[in-house]
């Protein structure tokens, strides 16, 4: 493809649905953007609850979690963070349910069910270069609603695959910072993970120096 057309911003990474119900959407975010994310990020990550490494099974997680408008304590969702220090969890803010809904309707033509798409919950992984995150399906919440993600800094590999188990079919795409990934109706259960990081390939502006932040944005269905 001629340079001068990716210089000046032509989609090289077309938008692609994986499945039905996943999309991926190459550079969503713009830079100032990402750099806005990444300072409220900053933020986040120094409490009222720290980020941390959540404990699965006896073992810590490679990645570092924050959450915002429910504190996910592997498995269930509280509004305190019991396992780390008892304090209420930040709020889940308007302009990320709007965000949230914006990508929802660039993703996909029309929610199947017609219902309003009201996020509340926000998990924010920290991945440094050697974290990555098992194959699993995200299923403690109980809406059903799409699972909105957004990545950050280094690209990684992540592996989206069926909704019957965590082994083939699946299919491996690049998140680069920037890269909006929706997924929701018939693939909203499938199971997914990051197999990779790859070190220093975080776009310079992007706010991040080294590493990789990933949003999920999803609606819990609880009440309180
Ligand atoms: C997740 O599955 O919760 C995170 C996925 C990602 O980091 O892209
Ligand atoms: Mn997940």
């Amino acid at each position: 493809m001629n340079q001068l057309l990716l210089d000046e911003g032509f989609p090289h990474r077309p938008r692609r649905e994986l499945a039905p119900g996943a999309v991926h959407i190459p550079a969503w975010l713009t830079l100032e953007q990402q750099r806005w994310l990444v300072a409220q990020f900053n933020e986040w990550a120094t409490g009222p609850v720290p980020i941390r490494a959540a404990r699965v099974r006896g073992r810590e997680m490679s990645v570092q979690m924050v959450c915002l408008g429910w504190h996910w304590q592997p498995y269930r969702y509280s509004r305190t963070a019991t396992d780390v220090n008892g304090a209420r969890v930040l709020d889940f803010p308007d302009w990320m349910a709007r965000l949230g809904r914006k990508a929802v309707a660039d993703a996909v033509e029309h929610t199947p069910s017609g219902e309003a798409y009201e996020p509340d919950v926000a998990l924010v992984n920290y991945y440094d270069d050697s974290a990555r995150m098992g194959m699993h399906q995200d299923k403690d919440e109980l809406s059903r609603a799409p699972v909105v993600s957004l990545s950050i800094g280094d690209t990684c590999r992540f592996r989206f695959g069926n909704t019957e188990s965590r082994n083939r079919p699946y299919t491996d795409i690049d998140l680069e910072s920037g890269d909006l990934f929706v997924f929701g109706g018939p693939s909203r259960l499938a199971y997914h993970g990051v197999t990779k990081i790859y070190p220093g390939t975080a776009p310079s502006g992007c706010g991040l120096a080294q590493g990789r932040i990933n949003i999920t944005i999803r609606m819990t269905g609880m009440d309180g």
